[in-house]
C-alpha cells in the first residue's frame, strides 16, 4: 500500500502518520508520501515524520517527501487530504472580518466557513483530478480538508464519480469526552447521529447495548458543561496538560483555550433542548449573539493555534534539527489520526465497520432532499460506505438543516457560476447573519481579503 498525505505540511501530519504506522500490518503499508505546495513547511514536517517512522518506531516504511504531483500520487492506494487553502493567515480573516460586523467569526461556520469554502472548492477539484490521473484506479481519497460540508457538496456537483469520502473528527472527539465523563470504554460504544457536517445531533449513545443518553443528560446538568471535571483544571493554559493524566490530555486538543465555550454551550443548548446531544458546532448557530459577545475580534482561535499547535510543532522540529532532541509533546496524536487510519483499514479489508461519514442523502433521511450531503453512520467496506437510513427527523432540526444546507449549496453555485448575487444569498441565508445589509458588508470585505483565492464574482 502507498498512502499519500496531501497537505503533508499540516500540523496533524505527525499524528496521522503515527496512526498509520501503528496499523502497519492491517494496512500493509510500504510507503508513505507527503505532498504539499509549501516546500519548506513540508520539508520540516518530513524531518519529524522520518524520525517517527524510522527512529521512534523503527519501521521499514519508505518515506517520500515531495511537492511534485506525479511523484506524490503515482500508484497511490489512499490519499489522505488535509489542505488549508490560504493557511492560518486566511483563517484569521475568516474569523475576524465577520466579528467586526457583529457576526460569528468561525473557521467552518457562518460567513467564515462560507469564505473558506470559496477558497477550497477549486483546489479540491484539482486534487481529485490529479489523483484520478496518477493513482491506482481503486484509490480512495479520504478528506479532512475543511470546510468539509461545502467541499463535499462541491465534489458531488462537480465530480460525482470521484472516489472520495469526506469525514470529520468532531463527533468522535465528542464521544471521547462523553466516555471520559461517564467513565466508559469507547470500544463498547455505538451511536446514532444525523446532521450536516458541523451541524448535527447524537440521537442515541449505547454502551454495551444500553442507552446512556439519560446519564449523560444528568451529567451535563450537574456539571453545567460536557467536559469531564479533570479536564477543567488549567483550562486557560492552552497547551499545558490540564488533566491528572498527561496522555489523556495530550490527545484532547479540543479541551484547550476557547474550546471551553462550546463545551459549556452543550450544557446551555441541552437546558433548552434536552432530547439529543448537539454537536458542539451548533453553538455558533443557536448562540450567535453570545458567541460574538465573548469573542475578541483582535484575537481569535486562529491566533491561539498559531501560538500553540503550529508554533510548538515547528519550534520542536527546529530544536530537533539543532540538537537531535525530540519532545513528543510538541505534536498531537490520538483520535484524529486513528479515525482516518481506521477508515482506511475498513475500506482495504472490507470490514463493514461502522463510521460516521458525509454522504449524499439518497433518501436515508426521508424528509431531507435526495441530493443533500448529510452526515450519517455507514458500514464501510471495499466498495465504500453503505449508509444506514433512518426515520424522518423532527421539524426543528430539519428546518435548521435546510437553512444551512441551502446556504452552503448557494455558495457552491456562486463559485461555479461566478455569481455575486448567489454569494450574497448564501451569506444572507446563513443563520449567523442578522440582515442582508450586514451580509453585503461582510461579503464585500471578504471579496477584498480573498482576492488571491476566490473565483471572480459578477
Ligand atoms: P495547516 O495549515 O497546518 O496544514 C495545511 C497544509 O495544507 C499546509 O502545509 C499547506 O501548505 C497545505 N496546502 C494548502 N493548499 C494546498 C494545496 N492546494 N495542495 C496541497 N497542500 C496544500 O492546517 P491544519 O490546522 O493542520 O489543518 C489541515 C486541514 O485539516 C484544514 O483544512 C483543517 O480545517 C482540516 N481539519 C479538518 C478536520 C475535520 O474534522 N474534517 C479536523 C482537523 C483539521
Ligand atoms: C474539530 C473539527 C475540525 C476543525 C477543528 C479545529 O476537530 O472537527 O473540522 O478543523 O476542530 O480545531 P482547531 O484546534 O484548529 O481550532
Ligand atoms: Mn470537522
Amino acid at each position: 500500500m502507498i498512502i499519500t498525505l496531501a497537505g503533508g505540511g499540516s500540523t496533524f501530519t505527525p499524528g496521522i502518520v503515527k496512526s498509520i504506522a501503528l496499523r502497519k500490518e492491517e494496512l500493509e503499508v510500504e510507503e508513505i508520501r507527503l505532498y504539499d505546495i509549501n516546500e519548506e513547511r513540508q520539508r520540516k514536517v518530513g524531518v519529524l515524520v522520518d524520525w517517527i517512522l524510522h527512529e521512534d518506531l523503527g519501521l521499514d516504511i519508505k518515506l517520500t517527501v515531495t511537492t511534485d504531483k506525479e511523484t506524490a500520487f503515482s500508484d497511490a492506494d489512499f490519499v489522505f487530504a488535509q489542505m488549508r487553502v490560504g493557511g492560518y493567515a486566511m483563517r484569521e480573516q475568516d474569523e475576524k472580518i465577520p466579528l467586526r460586523h457583529g457576526c460569528v467569526g468561525q473557521e467552518t461556520c457562518g460567513c467564515g466557513g462560507l469564505a473558506y469554502g470559496m477558497r477550497t472548492i477549486f483546489p479540491m477539484i484539482e486534487l481529485i483530478d490529479d489523483v484520478e490521473k496518477y493513482a491506482k484506479p481503486t484509490h480512495w481519497i479520504l478528506n479532512y480538508s475543511n470546510p468539509a460540508a461545502i467541499v463535499s457538496e462541491a465534489c458531488r456537483v462537480m465530480r460525482p464519480n470521484a472516489r472520495i469520502i469526506n469525514i470529520c473528527d468532531m463527533p468522535i472527539a465528542i464521544i471521547d469526552l462523553v466516555c471520559a465523563a461517564l467513565e466508559i470504554d469507547k470500544k463498547d460504544v455505538e451511536y446514532d447521529y444525523f446532521g450536516l457536517n458541523h451541524f448535527g445531533w447524537f440521537t442515541s449513545i449505547r454502551h454495551k447495548g444500553e442507552e446512556v443518553l439519560p446519564q449523560l443528560r444528568e451529567y451535563v446538568k450537574e456539571h453545567e458543561i460536557l467536559l469531564p471535571s479533570s479536564y477543567l483544571k488549567g483550562m486557560s493554559s492552552l497547551m499545558k496538560s490540564n488533566t491528572d493524566n498527561e496522555d489523556e490530555s495530550k490527545q484532547n486538543r479540543h479541551t484547550k483555550g476557547s474550546w471551553y465555550y462550546v463545551w459549556k454551550g452543550v450544557y446551555e443548548i441541552m437546558e433548552l433542548f434536552p432530547e439529543y446531544l448537539p454537536n458542539t458546532y451548533l453553538n455558533y448557530y443557536l448562540q450567535q449573539k453570545e458567541f460574538v459577545e465573548h469573542s475578541d475580534p483582535e484575537r481569535t482561535r486562529a491566533n491561539e493555534v498559531e501560538e500553540t499547535r503550529e508554533h510548538n510543532l515547528f519550534a520542536g522540529i527546529d530544536r530537533y534539527e539543532a540538537t537531535g532532541e525530540i519532545d513528543e509533546s510538541t505534536f498531537y496524536a490520538g483520535s484524529h489520526g486513528d479515525w482516518i487510519a481506521d477508515l482506511a483499514v475498513a475500506l482495504k479489508n472490507d470490514t463493514k465497520a461502522r463510521f460516521l461519514v458525509i454522504c449524499q442523502n439518497r433518501g436515508a433521511i426521508p424528509n431531507m432532499p435526495y441530493d443533500a450531503m448529510v452526515e450519517l453512520p455507514a458500514y464501510i467496506g471495499k466498495n465504500g460506505p453503505e449508509v444506514i437510513s433512518r426515520d424522518n427527523i423532527p421539524l426543528f432540526q430539519q428546518g435548521l438543516m435546510m437553512q444551512q444546507l441551502n446556504s452552503e449549496k448557494l455558495v457552491v453555485e456562486a463559485c461555479i457560476e461566478g455569481s455575486y448575487e448567489k454569494a450574497l444569498q448564501a451569506f444572507t441565508l446563513n443563520k449567523t447573519v442578522p440582515s442582508m445589509t450586514v451580509a453585503k458588508e461582510v461579503l464585500d470585505e471578504m471579496i477584498e481579503a480573498n482576492k488571491e483565492f476566490w473565483p471572480e464574482l459578477k
